[in-house]
């Protein structure tokens, strides 16, 4: 793009504000500058200030495959599962691109350490509940990271600073998922430094077509995996690559499978899993009326019931099938870093703009069938967001302590 057709654009959505500066910047600046403009999103920039649009189906409860049921019928969902992970047909991928901002490291999200006495980061959590398992199968599983163009060279330093914590270097792959531009509650776009737009990861939806667009579907295939399953770097008690939650969901016949925990009350804030249109969807809690909140079923449980975790199993060829398909842009509140006018750095307590995400929930919806799976929350839900309060280290801690790991 050059300068001319640059400012053209700028003025047409009313953001000239962005070549302040620019003969005073170095040739590379310019050019760096130059292509962030002509990658910008002017539809996703335009939502800047809406809400997320609510449910537009009917909706309807998803009961899930419960905790009583898969005691019962352990043994067999484990077999079915250690036979797809000994066939090489399962691969495991973290979701670490995220900026982490509600906790206020300034490093990855995964280098916390939740250690006491000891060092025990987040990243080494998670590869030990991934070892469990590939030391009771016997074979290694492939593990896919994916990280931010803000966080990716020190992830990878710090994977090899540690060695991987033990887990065979040849079978990890990172790959960096996309950006997008943030703007102000104006909805004009910041620039972090002089010559550069402000930028953060564009959610964790994306994570498919990030890892086609790094070649790594090729390697998906050439090892023959079959089911990929997609976690987040900061459920520290979670189970990676469940050889009972695998098995159940492809015994189920179904394309993919959600974990769930049963909501701790009517109002508990996450994410719901129930029937849109007859297709999975996950309902977020703001978006239920209290009627539906409330709503029970003839033993007085819930009828929306079942709230997902963030750790989802799904079909290679499904992902395949809806890959170029767009998911709904969601408009984020953040505290996103910027120069002012005169060039002073600001890096804001409070958020102070809007980011745009895509969100790996919403692929769901585009997929014929979902698994619900119920576990046990004290078992296996620890997320840390935030250092003290709800959903922090003090809480994750003590879950950790309560499962017998030691800090
Ligand atoms: P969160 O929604 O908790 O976002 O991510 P976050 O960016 O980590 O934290 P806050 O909201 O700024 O405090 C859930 C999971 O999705 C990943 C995160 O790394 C985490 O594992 N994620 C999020 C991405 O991989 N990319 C993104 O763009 C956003």
């Amino acid at each position: 793009m050059t300068r001319i057709e640059a400012e053209q654009i700028l003025k047409e959505h009313h953001q000239e504000h962005v070549m302040r500066g620019f003969d005073a910047l170095s040739p590379e600046q310019q050019s760096g500058l130059l292509q962030q403009i002509s990658d910008l999103n002017w539809k996703e920039i335009a939502l800047a200030g809406s809400q997320d649009e609510f449910p537009c189906g009917e909706l309807s409860p998803l009961g899930a495959v419960e905790i009583d049921e898969i005691n019962r019928r352990k043994a067999e969902f484990d077999e079915a599962g250690y036979v797809a992970i000994r066939q090489g047909k399962v691969a495991a991928l973290l979701l670490a691109g995220g900026m982490g901002t509600r906790l206020g490291l300034d490093k990855p999200k995964g280098e916390l350490n939740v250690g006491i006495d000891r060092e025990l980061y987040l990243f080494q959590c998670l590869i030990n509940n991934l070892m469990d398992v590939t030391g009771e199968a016997g074979v290694s599983i492939p593990l896919y990271i994916m990280t931010s163009e803000k966080n990716n060279d020190e992830t990878i330093r710090f994977f090899e600073e540690h060695n991987y914590f033990g887990y065979p270097r040849e079978d990890v792959a990172f790959f960096v998922q996309e950006m997008a531009a943030a703007v102000d509650y104006e909805g004009k776009l910041l620039l972090e430094e002089p010559g550069r737009l402000a930028t953060s990861p564009n959610g964790n939806g994306g994570w498919f077509s990030s890892l086609k667009k790094a070649g790594l579907l090729e390697d998906i295939h050439r090892r023959g995996v079959e089911w990929m399953n997609i976690f987040s770097v900061d459920n520290v008690l979670q189970r990676i690559c469940d050889p009972t939650f695998i098995g159940a969901t492809i015994l189920s016949g179904k394309v993919g499978g959600s974990k769930v925990v049963r909501k701790v009350d009517a109002y508990e804030k996450m994410g719901v899993l129930c029937l849109e249109d007859g297709r999975p969807s996950v309902v977020e809690y703001y978006e239920m009326s209290k009627e539906m909140a409330e709503a029970t079923d003839d033993r007085g449980e819930l009828l929306y019931a079942f709230g997902v975790i963030l750790n989802y199993l799904f079909r290679v060829d499904e992902l395949e099938r809806i890959v170029g398909k767009s998911l709904p842009v969601h408009v984020v509140e953040k505290k996103i870093p910027y120069i002012t006018e005169d060039g002073t750095y600001v890096k804001p307590q409070e958020p102070n703009g809007y980011k745009f995400e895509t969100l790996v929930v919403d692929m769901i919806r585009m997929m014929e069938n979902n698994l619900p799976y119920e576990v046990v929350r004290e078992k296996e839900f620890a997320p840390i967001k935030n250092l003290h309060g709800v959903d922090s280290l003090d809480t994750a801690r003590e879950l950790l302590t309560r499962n017998g790991v030691q800090l």
